[in-house]
């Protein structure tokens, strides 16, 4: 199993290291539960640096009261089982403690593509994430980090935030890992029941289903709202299908790649997923 830290003072002793022979870092932040989505990314990290460090962390500011900070899934033993095997220099596990000592006063807060969408729902969130993704990036200094297209919103979120904050780190994307129904993997899956998980890849259909005739040349108000009709269909109360300018995620733009987001809550597990939606 990879090598294990806890401290801020010792992964920066390891990074040191390595800096000082000449070697490329890489940075995966997740917040564990580690499915074969978060091991892609490990990969392509591999593939991008000489060296990896995954961090596991949930991330108690990302977590409205409501939220389900206390019950989201834990396994440490377990993640680095499967960080073993693949190319894994370094776990930062860090405890709340250590990333948040006593006295912590310091927010980061993104506009631009923070609104809407996502922040409807979970209005502290992307403050959360760019809290502790700004930390986690000072804390390791790595030359390269790697995000899921899977968080479509919070990957523009922190190409945002590293550019506004002249952060010296590329940000890699990778695209997201999928059952073989269509359903995008999350940490979240282990939430649904065997009733619900069957109904579950029907998000994925509609979006999918929505981008084609977009790229069709059919109307995208058309081909949205049949979207929002097979999800809801299939049981799930949404919170938002929308088409977006895939890097700015405002109102689509003609000749600019797009992309279709959506969110949706079945019997209270919330599932996003996103995908590309060819220039009009
Ligand atoms: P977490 O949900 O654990 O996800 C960690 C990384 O894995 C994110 O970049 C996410 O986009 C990516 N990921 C999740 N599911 C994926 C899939 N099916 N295919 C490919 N990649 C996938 O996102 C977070 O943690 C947190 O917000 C974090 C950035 C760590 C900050 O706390």
């Amino acid at each position: 199993a990879p090598a294990v830290v806890a401290t801020v003072a010792d992964l920066r002793a390891r990074v040191a290291l390595w800096r000082a022979a000449g070697e490329r870092v890489a940075l995966v932040p997740t917040m564990g539960a580690l499915h074969p989505g978060h091991l892609s990314l490990v990969e392509q990290a591999g593939r991008a640096a000489d060296r990896v460090v995954v961090s596991i962390f949930v991330n108690p500011t990302q977590f409205a009261p409501t939220e389900d900070l206390a019950t989201y899934p834990r396994d440490l033993d377990g993640d680095l089982a499967k960080l073993a095997t693949v190319a894994t220099d370094l776990v930062f596990a860090p405890t709340p403690q250590e990333m948040y000592p006593a006295g912590a006063s310091t927010v980061v807060t993104v506009g631009g593509p923070s609104a809407g969408l996502e922040s409807d729902a979970r209005p502290h969130f992307f403050a959360g994430v760019a809290t502790v993704v700004s930390k986690l990036l000072i804390q390791a200094a790595p030359d390269v980090a790697v995000f899921g297209e899977k968080d479509f919103q919070q990957l523009a979120v922190i190409r945002r935030l590293v550019a506004d904050l002249h952060l010296p780190v590329e940000i890699l994307s990778g695209a997201t890992l999928r059952e073989a129904d269509g359903l995008a993997m999350s940490s979240r899956n282990v939430y649904l029941t065997a009733a619900n998980r069957e109904r579950a890849p029907a998000l994925h259909r509609a979006i999918q289903r929505a981008a084609a005739r977009i790229g069709n040349g059919e109307d995208a108000k058309a081909a949205l709202r049949d979207a929002r009709d097979a999800i809801a269909a299939a049981g799930f109360a949404i919170d938002y299908v929308e088409h977006r300018d895939a890097a700015t995620l405002g109102a689509p733009e003609d000749n600019r790649p797009g992309r279709i987001l959506a969110a949706a809550r079945i019997s209270g597990v919330r599932l996003i997923d996103n995908v590309p939606a060819p220039p009009k």
